[in-house]
């Protein structure tokens, strides 16, 4: 049996009728009675917790059903007719605008790594929700060996407004 954390480790915040543990191995515990888990508090924290997980989750599912098709599940596309997401500099570029406004709103005629793709890059915005394109990119900064700075869905609603 492994020790209780509420009972031996030490609450950091007090939540009223719960509180929030910290546990070395475990990360942040919630504590308290079972009414506990109704309380907004606590569905706003854990939430909170689940929430890169969640995230997660969802971009790899929008990219699978939305961008597969053209781009591959390897994120290596097509030659000479879908470009590769895999070390592609727009989706690998610290600052992701250029990665949101592609997403949100297509491109055509572009040429990427000098290849020029007759194909067109369809445009999400009507289709998926800031929460959605988050999860998507981050998903593909994050996939087939690209490990570039992600974003956030605020990040997203500020390009969308532009
Ligand atoms: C119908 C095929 C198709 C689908 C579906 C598609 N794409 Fe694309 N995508 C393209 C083509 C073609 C281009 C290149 C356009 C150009 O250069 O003119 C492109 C370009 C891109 C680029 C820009 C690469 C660069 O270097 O500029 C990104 C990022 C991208 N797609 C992400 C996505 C995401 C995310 C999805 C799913 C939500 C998606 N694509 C779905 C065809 C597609």
């Amino acid at each position: 049996m492994g020790a209780d954390p509420c009972r031996n480790s030490e609450a950091r915040a007090d939540l009223g009728m719960g509180s929030l543990h910290r546990c070395g191995c475990m990360g942040d515990v919630l504590c308290g009675p079972p009414e506990f888990a109704q309380t907004p508090t606590y569905r706003k924290i854990s939430e909170a917790q689940a929430g890169p997980e969640k995230g997660a989750a969802l971009g790899a599912d929008l990219y699978r059903t939305s961008c597969a098709s053209c781009h591959q599940n390897n994120g290596q596309g097509v030659p000479n007719v879908f470009p590769p997401l895999a070390g592609n500099p727009v989706v690998t570029a610290a600052d992701p605008t250029e990665h949101v406004k592609v997403v949100l709103f297509g491109k055509k005629g572009g040429l990427i790594n000098g290849v020029a793709y007759r194909a067109e890059m369809p445009a999400w915005a009507d289709q998926l929700s800031d929460e959605e394109v988050e999860a998507v990119i981050n998903h593909e900064r994050t996939s087939w060996g690209n490990n570039a700075p992600t974003v956030t869905a605020e990040e997203v609603g500020r390009i969308r407004r532009r």
